[in-house]
């Protein structure tokens, strides 16, 4: 009877315990409300939440920014992933919490921030993620060590990853694992792995230097100067995706452009590797004959993905912190249009009064020796070229009656220009009628005036020129035949 009676308070005892565990429940969800898994908290709750959950990662939430509503999405998905784990999210709306969010010290960036342990004084930053996947990459790399990397066969890579990183160690407590395994915290949108196979590191020999490359882009300042010292370093980088500027170090913008491209190379770290090439440096005439870039068209900025070698070509004359950005952007997105060698042939494109030309036709067209052509070189993005197209359908106009004149244009930024040019586009530069590939830039008036006088000016020197030409030709056709008889006759005769 009394056992019973015992056992009954304590089963009464269980059911307060209960029904208060309950009630306090009920009441941290009244005053900290979740939605989708994730903890609102307010000035009222915050330090209750903070007690209660050991790994808080907090979104300090900025209700009308883009940044703020793709984290938002992020941490939702994320919630979802992490329920019943030790991790909590939660968000603070920063418009709402004002003074929550100063005794915070959160007014700054970063927006994301891990409490630890009940610690409010000492959050752990974390980098603003692209996705949900990137949050639980984070919080999972921040929890583990180098080890987890380890893949024993390097075929495990995923072919799909835009970047992987890898490091090749001997030994897995050497300095350079941490600097790694710090990078790989840092950056968890990028796939790290560790290899420590002794047959792939042998193997691989030279790629031992891929674990310095990736570390030195890390630590490299994010602007890298190509000169012959820094080449090696450039090209054994595991970043294969490179944006060049072509400058000219001498030159009144350089200061403004440089500093553009350097605070553009901030946002793309360990994904796009940004190098500058200084035109007025004499030893750079190759890299600059490699992207086909003359000295004169400088500024420029060209794009490489170095895995299937296409250049991308900013469309721009302007070279500012944005427009440098989004040409990135779009390029990472696949939304940059690729530098070509040739756009296709326009239809009709010889049936107007000014010819368009492309890559593929130019050399044709210009390098006829009976038709003297007078081409302008244009930038269809640069204001000063467009102003000259009232001009040039205005020469065409006064020149259509004459057979052995062709005036055309061709779009610089989209076709590949095989010729040595010399100054700037917009360039005007004739093609007189000869066997001899010749080509004279125009230096005079933007009148049509001029631009006549020079085209029969050169016409009449061209003239002169080609009759020594046809001489020469016939002179050289001759021999060939004779040459031919001569060969004929000895095949006869040995028959
Ligand atoms: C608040 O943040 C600023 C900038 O991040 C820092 O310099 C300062 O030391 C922080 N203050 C406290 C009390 O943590
Ligand atoms: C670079 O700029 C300087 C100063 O304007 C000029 O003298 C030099 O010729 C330029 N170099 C090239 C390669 O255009
Ligand atoms: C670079 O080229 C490779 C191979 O064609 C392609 O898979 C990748 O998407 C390209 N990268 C970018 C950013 O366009
Ligand atoms: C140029 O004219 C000559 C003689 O009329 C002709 O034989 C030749 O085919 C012409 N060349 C071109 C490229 O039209
Ligand atoms: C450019 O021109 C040179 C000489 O005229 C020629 O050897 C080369 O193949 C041309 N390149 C292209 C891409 O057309
Ligand atoms: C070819 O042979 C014929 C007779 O066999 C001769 O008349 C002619 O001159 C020869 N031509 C040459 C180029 O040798």
């Amino acid at each position: 009877m009394r056992t019973l009676l015992l056992l009954g308070v304590t089963a009464l005892c269980l059911c307060v315990f209960v029904a208060a565990d309950k009630q306090a429940d009920r009441q941290a969800d009244e005053s900290s409300p979740e939605k989708d898994g994730i903890l609102q908290l307010k000035k009222g709750n915050f330090r209750r939440a903070l007690r209660k959950h050991k790994q808080l990662l907090v979104h300090f939430y900025a209700p009308l920014s883009a940044e703020g509503h793709r984290i938002t999405e992020a941490f939702e998905g994320a919630a979802a992933e992490l329920q019943g784990s030790d991790f909590k999210l939660a968000v603070i709306d920063v418009t709402k919490e004002k003074d929550l969010v100063k005794e915070l010290n959160a007014t700054g960036l970063p927006s994301i921030r891990l409490y630890l342990s009940g610690d409010k004084d000492n959050p752990v930053d974390c980098p603003a993620p692209q996705s949900s996947a990137s949050i639980l990459t984070w919080l999972g790399r921040r929890a583990g060590s180098a080890a987890d990397l380890i893949i024993s066969d390097l075929s495990q890579l995923d072919a799909s990853e835009e970047l992987t990183v890898v490091g090749f160690f001997q030994e897995l407590n050497s300095e350079y694992v941490g600097v790694f395994y710090a990078a790989a915290i840092d950056l968890p949108d990028v796939t790290f792995v560790v290899t420590q196979d002794n047959e792939v590191i042998n193997k691989y020999g030279t790629h031992i230097r891929c674990c310095t490359a990736a570390q030195k882009v890390y630590q490299m300042d994010p602007v890298t100067e190509y000169t012959g010292k820094t080449a090696t370093q450039i090209l054994t980088a595991p970043v294969l995706n490179h944006a060049l500027l072509f400058v000219n170090k001498s030159s009144a913008d350089f200061k403004d452009i440089y500093s553009a491209f350097n605070t553009a190379a901030n946002a793309f770290r360990l994904k796009i590797l940004f190098v500058w090439v200084n035109v007025d440096e004499p030893r750079n005439g190759r890299i600059m004959e490699y992207f086909r870039v003359g000295a004169f068209e400088a500024p420029i900025i060209r794009l490489v993905n170095l895995t299937d070698h296409v250049t991308y070509h900013l469309p721009s004359d302007t070279l500012d912190v944005e427009t440098i950005k989004k040409f990135c952007q779009s390029y990472l997105e696949g939304k940059a249009k690729p530098k070509m060698q040739s756009e296709p042939i326009p239809d009709g494109w010889d049936t107007q009064p000014v010819k368009q030309l492309v890559g593929m036709t130019l050399e044709k067209v210009v390098f006829n020796p009976n038709k003297t052509v007078f081409v302008l070189f244009y930038l269809p993005y640069s204001q000063e070229s467009r102003a000259l197209f009232p001009l040039w359908e205005e020469l065409a106009e006064a020149l259509k009656e004459r057979e052995d004149v062709v005036v055309a244009r061709i779009d610089a930024s989209a076709n590949d220009i095989n010729l040595s040019m010399h100054g700037s586009y917009p360039s005007l530069c004739l093609f007189p009628a000869l066997y001899a590939e010749r080509m004279v830039v125009y230096p005079g008036k933007r009148k049509v005036k001029d631009l006549i006088k020079f085209l029969d000016k050169e016409m009449e020197k061209a003239k002169k020129y080609r009759v020594k030409e046809d001489e020469d030709r016939r002179k050289y056709i001759e021999a060939v035949k004779a040459e031919e008889a001569k060969k004929a006759n000895e095949s006869k005769d040995e028959l």
